[in-house]
């Protein structure tokens, strides 16, 4: 079993990937700085859950360079789950820029002075580093959008096309952490993840397309359709994104310098307005909304190509669309109150914070 820290463990990832990996037996720590609303409840509700099995640390890995290198020094494997991107801010280039890049950047030196053998690092990175998908055709056809020449998904050859300064500064921390691996031969992983689902998201704008259209089913209120609701993605449970990541952390031999593109795959493809229907049909509530522009930088289609994830690791996810916002609406009806207070009131400390409920 292996000593593995998670980095922005007390997040909507870190708290499935965390339960997942104490369930497999490893010994694993959360750090987080606790700064992104809902992160306190979720540390609440492991610690409940996972009692002393989960050491927690706060830290904040921009500025806690002596802390993080010890943590560091006792850790065989580390999964960086930090990021700025689902916490408000895209208007905020510099948070971008510290979070995601320094933030990076200070992981990766500490790891390269660690003073025993240098840990793994598994980096969660994101599919927003293909921009766009410049010169990859599409088109729209009833109320999606479909790839021109008929590919399954996206793989790992796509050119970079950073275009946004979430998708900039993910980017530059994505390419830092091959550099690594390249330059001081560290053992380095990096997943792009496309959009993951499931329990602890709470319906905020930054949460997930069908965690907000869930939210909004089932507190009533409006839900934000970004663009015409064509757009088309893939999606992929918290519950499988975990299970794939503990297959990293165990395999890091096997994966050591590589790049995957992670998500839910095309089976799991839905535009965002089959999206709304499936939500309404599952739930049994309509659900009202409203039309915004879309947001800049960000492609109107993006599925996964999993080929060589599922090649090297033999993974593939197992939860299907409609089993896993089944799981969503079940959850936040029972988290109902908890989510409520934290919309309304995101810097809610942990002791105040309505317990979450499994
Ligand atoms: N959830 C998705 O669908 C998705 C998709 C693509 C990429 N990603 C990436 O995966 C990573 C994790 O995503 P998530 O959905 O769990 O995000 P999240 O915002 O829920 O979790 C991030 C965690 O990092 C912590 N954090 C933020 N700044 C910190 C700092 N300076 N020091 C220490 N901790 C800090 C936050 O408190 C939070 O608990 C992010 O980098 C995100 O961009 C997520």
């Amino acid at each position: 079993m292996a000593r593995v820290l998670v980095l922005g463990g007390a997040g909507f990832l870190g708290t499935h990937l965390t339960e997942h990996l104490v369930g497999l037996g490893h010994e694993t720590s959360v750090a987080d700085n606790l700064s992104c609303p809902g992160s306190a409840a979720n540390l609440e509700w492991l610690q409940s859950r996972l009692g002393s099995k989960i050491v927690f640390h706060r830290i904040d890995v921009r500025t806690d360079h002596s802390r993080l290198a010890r943590l560091v020094d006792s850790t065989d494997v580390l999964v960086h789950l930090v990021g700025e991107s689902r916490c408000p801010g895209v208007e905020n280039p510099r948070a971008h820029f510290e979070t995601n890049v320094v933030g990076a950047f200070n992981v990766l030196e500490c790891i390269r002075h660690s003073k025993r053998s240098a840990p793994a690092v598994v980096h969660v990175s994101t599919s927003r580093v293909y921009g766009r998908l410049v010169g990859v055709g599409r088109h729209t056809n009833g109320a999606r959008t479909y790839f021109d020449d008929g590919r399954a998904g996206i793989d790992e050859s796509t050119p970079l096309d950073f275009s946004n300064p979430s998708g900039c500064s993910q980017g530059a921390a994505d390419q830092y952490v091959l550099d690594y691996s390249r330059t001081y031969d560290l053992d380095t992983v990096v997943l792009r993840l496309s959009n993951v689902y499931g329990p602890h998201e709470y319906g905020r704008p930054t949460d997930s397309w069908p965690a907000r259209l869930t939210a909004a089913a089932i507190s009533g209120g409006p839900a934000a359709m970004e663009g015409d609701g064509r757009r088309t993605g893939d999606y992929l449970a918290a519950e499988d994104l975990a299970r794939v990541v503990a297959r990293v952390v165990e395999n890091v031999p096997v994966c050591r310098g590589e790049v995957y593109n992670v998500g839910g795959g095309p089976a799991s493809g839905y535009s965002n307005l089959e999206m709304v229907e499936l939500v309404e049909k599952l739930s049994g509530r309509e659900i009202e909304l409203k039309f915004v522009e879309a947001p800049a930088g960000e492609p109107d289609i993006y599925i996964t190509d999993n080929t060589k994830i599922g090649r090297h690791l033999d993974w593939h996810p197992e939860c299907s669309v409609a089993r896993g916002i089944s799981n969503l609406i079940r959850w936040m009806s029972r988290n109902a109150e908890a989510m409520r207070a934290m919309v309304s009131r995101p810097a809610i400390p942990a002791a105040e914070a309505v317990p979450l409920r499994a």
